[in-house]
């Protein structure tokens, strides 16, 4: 009996560890803060204006993000970015002081923020250990991975165990060649990448489209089965033909494009007789 009990114990706590063990293939991404992209991209290369100069002699805010050493010649003697000092206070606010919260003036828009972007994780295209939060206001929070075994995945809004070299997708927007390009980010095909010469820019296509690098525009794809209409443009769809994405045997859709026989019109899933024009 005892034996029988010891057993079944030790069955449980297999099966608790194997769940554990599934469980951290995705990690759920955890902010810390750090110092924004926000800071490092649009601050120091789109605005320099928010660099600061010396004014009087002390300590004061050289950027949103470092602290300078001012001499009574109005001279910067030293700088030092808040975040080399404690990576939980990496804002530069008043008068030099480290900060946990960065001042209004310094939240620019980060060009990692698609427009679209209302409260999730964008990647950074160049380093697969790292994503930014992207806020509403489209400001950045750049966090880390864990470690380097795993990679921001952007399906899943996770950091994912890396398995295979190609689960971690990288586009070096520093090397000129990739520069005045647009790339698509293959982990996650909504999205677009285009390398300005100041570093990538992130974009994001329709939520049923996929961006195609030779066209150099998003169009419509397949992403389950069904039929689905076509835009026209106006906000409305095309009442004549509609998308079908139809299963193939390797498990992925093939699109088509249908026509509604005659004499029917595509309404929300399908080809359908007109309905009657309401009594007026
Ligand atoms: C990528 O990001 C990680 C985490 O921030 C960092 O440790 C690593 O050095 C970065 N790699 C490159 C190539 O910049
Ligand atoms: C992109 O468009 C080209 C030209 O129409 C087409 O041949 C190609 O299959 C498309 N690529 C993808 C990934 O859909």
């Amino acid at each position: 009996m005892g034996a029988i009990v010891w057993i079944l114990g030790l069955c449980c706590a297999l099966s608790v560890v194997l769940q554990t063990v599934g469980a951290d293939e995705h990690l759920p991404i955890v902010l810390r803060m750090q110092r924004t992209v926000a800071s490092d991209i649009n601050n120091v290369l789109n605005n320099p204006s928010i660099s600061e100069q010396c004014k009087t002699r002390g300590i004061t805010c050289g950027s949103c993000s470092s602290v300078m050493i001012c001499s009574h010649e109005k001279q910067t003697v030293g700088s030092y970015e808040c975040s080399s000092i404690d990576a939980q206070r990496p804002y530069c606010t008043g008068n030099g002081v480290c900060t946990n919260s960065m001042e209004e003036k310094c939240k620019t828009p980060s060009e990692l923020c698609p427009p679209e972007s209302t409260g999730s994780y964008y990647p950074v295209p160049g380093n697969c250990s790292e994503s930014v939060y992207c806020a509403k206001d489209n400001t950045a929070v750049k966090t880390s991975a864990p470690s380097s075994s795993y990679y921001f995945n952007s399906i899943k809004q996770s950091w994912t165990l890396r398995k295979t070299a190609a689960d971690c997708f990288q586009i070096n927007c520093l090397s000129a060649t990739m520069q005045n390009k647009f790339y698509v980010y293959k982990p996650n095909p909504q999205l677009y990448v285009y390398c300005a010469t100041f570093g990538p820019m992130t974009f994001k296509c329709g939520a049923n489209e996929e961006f195609n690098e030779s066209k150099r525009a998003c169009e419509f794809a397949c992403k389950k089965e069904g039929n689905v209409g076509i835009p026209d443009g106006n906000g409305g769809f095309l009442k004549d033909r509609y998308y079908s994405c139809l299963a193939t045997a390797s498990g992925s859709f093939q699109l088509f494009e249908l026509n509604c026989p005659v004499g029917l019109i595509f309404i929300d899933d399908d080809c359908k007789l007109a309905p009657l024009s309401p009594p007026s």
